[in-house]
């Protein structure tokens, strides 16, 4: 824990970087930051927040949107019209998590492609983009993600996105990338916010994962199509007035605390190494690269040991039938991962 948290409670909660509360600093800003109605345009923190995180990704524009589920659809509503397709990898957040907001709200179909550690797989990408024709709707539009969630905080490469966009490019589709943690990317590979942001007509970033902010993600791209957001942000009841005392603790978040992931980082790979001494432990995705940590634990119940651990006061998220995931994040210090390591090691 960096920062003395009056109300943190005593257990070590390892099941994902979005349990982070706001920092003092971040507290103090929220009661002091400068609001106005900002579904108006008025909000003056929003607009400074919404300037900074498109200077960092290098886009024409951006726009804070109360969740990263929502900054995806929007983005997913606005490239892509009802009857046709949208393309991403198998375990992507925007297909598996987002309530089939997809075909809900915009009435897409998911064609979901083969990838490994979060790399969509060009010559699939290649089969399923193209447009309408014979009896199959248009696939114009491909989601990436990075780093990957569900493939262990993998970092997808650059090149590996710069293909997947050559491959859409060909065919006139569009390529959204949903980086929620693209900071940690970002600090894991020494490539610049930017250069991610090229690969892609759509970029959204949360603030509310390991850089702790309390809530909101930023939905990046041209002016025109932030103008577009704009509108679908306020058709799906995110638009939001006096929003500034959010915006503000985002602001600290994305100048304060980008540098600090590289501590998330060195934690995870510390989790991963510990779990490894104990018999009959795999890591399906191999030594993190970033924050998350999926461990396997052949012929135990994950529920079981997630259980387990609860008791020893460590919380991890069950994933799969024996698979458990761990991710580090502000409020996780070193003395939490070591008591990590110790109750898996006494739970399988
Ligand atoms: C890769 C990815 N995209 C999008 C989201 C959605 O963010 P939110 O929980 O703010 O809707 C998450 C949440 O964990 C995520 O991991």
């Amino acid at each position: 824990m960096t920062d003395a948290q009056p109300d943190h409670p005593p257990v070590c909660d390892f099941r994902s970087d979005t349990v982070t509360r706001p920092t003092p600093a971040m507290r103090q800003a929220m009661a002091e930051a400068v609001v106005g109605d900002d579904v108006l345009g008025d909000d003056p923190t929003v607009l400074e927040l919404q300037e900074e995180v498109a200077r960092l990704l290098g886009t024409e524009a951006a726009l804070f949107v109360p969740t990263g589920s929502q900054g995806n659809q929007i983005a997913a509503h606005i490239h892509a019209r009802p009857g046709q397709e949208i393309a991403c990898g198998a375990n992507a957040h925007t297909y598996d998590w987002e309530m089939a907001g997809l075909a809900a709200i915009s009435g897409l179909q998911a064609r979901t492609l083969p990838a490994e550690l979060g790399r969509i797989d060009i010559d699939a990408a290649r089969e399923a983009l193209h447009p309408a024709g014979g009896h199959r709707p248009a696939c114009l539009l491909l989601t990436t993600e990075n780093t990957h969630n569900f493939h262990g905080g993998a970092v997808v490469p650059l090149e590996h996105l710069q293909a997947l966009r050559a491959v859409a490019s060909d065919v006139g589709a569009r390529v959204h990338l949903d980086g929620a943690r693209l900071w940690n990317a970002a600090v894991a590979s020494g490539v610049s916010l930017a250069d991610y942001a090229a690969t892609a007509d759509s970029v959204m970033v949360c603030l509310s994962k390991g850089l702790g902010a309390p809530i909101g993600s930023v939905l990046c791209g041209t002016s025109a199509f932030i103008e577009e957001a704009h509108d679908v942000r306020k058709m799906l009841g995110g638009g939001m007035r006096q929003v500034g005392v959010l915006a503000a603790p985002g602001l600290i978040a994305v100048r304060d605390q980008r540098e600090r992931l590289v501590d998330d980082h060195a934690r995870a790979a510390r989790l991963a190494e510990g779990f490894q001494q104990a018999e009959g432990i795999e890591l399906p995705y191999g030594t993190p690269e970033t924050n998350i940590v999926f461990v396997r634990a052949a012929g135990r119940e994950a529920k079981q040991l997630e259980g387990a651990l609860a008791e020893a006061g460590v919380l991890a998220f069950a994933t799969g039938p024996d698979v458990l995931r761990f991710v580090t994040h502000y409020d996780v210090d070193d003395a939490m991962v070591e008591r990590a390591i110790e109750a898996f090691l006494a739970a399988v």
